[in-house]
This record gives C-alpha cells, sequence and structure tokens, in this order.
C-alpha cells in the first residue's frame, strides 16, 4: 500500500479531502504523517484529531532547517509520495531533485496560466472566462512539472471572487485524490520519452 505525507500551511480542506476518501476506502493509503510549516494552520489540529502524526518544520528558522526536519522524518516513516496541499513554500532545488518525480502538488489555476501565490485572484483579475485546478510533478521551478490533471472552472456573469474560489475548492476536492489514485494505480502513464 502506498504511504503519503500531507504537507500544508493552512486550512488544510484539501487534506481533509484527500483522508476522507482514505477513510471511505476509496483511494487505497496510509498517511505516514501531516506537517505544517506553519503552527497556526488550522489543518494541523484537524490531522491530529484523526489521530495522524504531525509535525510542525522549523520553517521560520529558515528554509534549510525547516528541509532538514522534512527529510529526517521522511527516513524515519518512509513515505513514498510527498503530496502538497496548499503548503505555501518553494522547495529547494536539492529537495526537489532527492525526490524527484515522488512530489504532488495541486495549484488552483489552470497551470502554465497564472503560477503563484495568488492563481484564483490572478485569473479573476485577468478577466478569463474559464480557469480551472492542475495536479502536477513537482520540479524545480514555481508551479511547474509534469501535468497530472487538470478541471476547467467556467467564470460567469454572475460571479464575485468569492463565488469562484469555491468553486474553485470543489473542484480541488474532486480532482485531488482521484489523481493521487490514478497515479498509485499506474494508470498515469509515462511520457513517450519514459519521462515523468
Ligand atoms: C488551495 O487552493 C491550494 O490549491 C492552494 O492553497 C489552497 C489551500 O487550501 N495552493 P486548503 O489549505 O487545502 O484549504
Amino acid at each position: 500500500m502506498n504511504r503519503i505525507a500531507i504537507l500544508i500551511s493552512g486550512t488544510g480542506s484539501n487534506m481533509d479531502a484527500i483522508l476522507d476518501r482514505i477513510d471511505s476506502g476509496h483511494l487505497d493509503s496510509q498517511v505516514a504523517f501531516v506537517a505544517s510549516d506553519r503552527p497556526d494552520a488550522l489543518g494541523i489540529a484537524k490531522a491530529a484529531r484523526r489521530g495522524i502524526m504531525t509535525e510542525i518544520l522549523p520553517y521560520g528558522e529558515g528554509r534549510a532547517q525547516g528541509e532538514a526536519r522534512l527529510v529526517e522524518l521522511c527516513l524515519q516513516r518512509k513515505p513514498d509520495w510527498l503530496v502538497l496541499a496548499g503548503f505555501m513554500r518553494i522547495m529547494s532545488p536539492s529537495f526537489v531533485s532527492s525526490h524527484q518525480g515522488r512530489i504532488i502538488n495541486i495549484h488552483p489555476a489552470l497551470l502554465p496560466s497564472f503560477p503563484g501565490a495568488h492563481g484564483i485572484d490572478d485569473a479573476w483579475k485577468a478577466g478569463v472566462k474559464v480557469t480551472g485546478v492542475t495536479v502536477h510533478l513537482v520540479d524545480e521551478l514555481v508551479d511547474h512539472g509534469r501535468i497530472l490533471a487538470q478541471i476547467p472552472v467556467r467564470i460567469k456573469e454572475s460571479d464575485d471572487l468569492a463565488k469562484l474560489e469555491k468553486r474553485i475548492h470543489r473542484a480541488e476536492h474532486r480532482i485531488y485524490w482521484r489523481t493521487l489514485k490514478k497515479l498509485f494505480d499506474g494508470n498515469i502513464p509515462e511520457r513517450k520519452d519514459g519521462s515523468r
């Protein structure tokens, strides 16, 4: 069975949606741990209430310290995959390269459009008619790497930013666990050149 570690920075609604699907048996995974770079992340209390091991990474001391603790945790708890669910830190190239092809992220826009910390807001301000959600493997660049799945979300005339955010989050909660399942079941084919 796959073991996943989930990294968060905030509310943890994406984490919750994944944990719900593990609990219901739709996603066959074990959670090695949930970690946050922020001590005040709401998701940490939610994970702890579910009986999952949680950890605050010491990013306050610097990225090197945060990542060093993450490396230690990975060695102890041996997750197969690192699932970023609203984790708002950029990982160092050396961390990414030593976990190549095993870090997955969700982004609230249709990459390569609107990368960065404000994907929903930026799409809204740009006035696009369709935005969406992307699940991708993480590489050394920000919000970049092999796209595993995307789901479009139309922006309606009647929308305001809050309504759009709600629909984006609903789309995230639908797409993330399904994409993880496909990936873990080996149902995402390798690229034609054999790379991920
Ligand atoms: C999500 O929109 C995710 O795509 C973005 O940050 C948000 C995290 O929300 N990177 P939550 O903590 O999962 O509720």
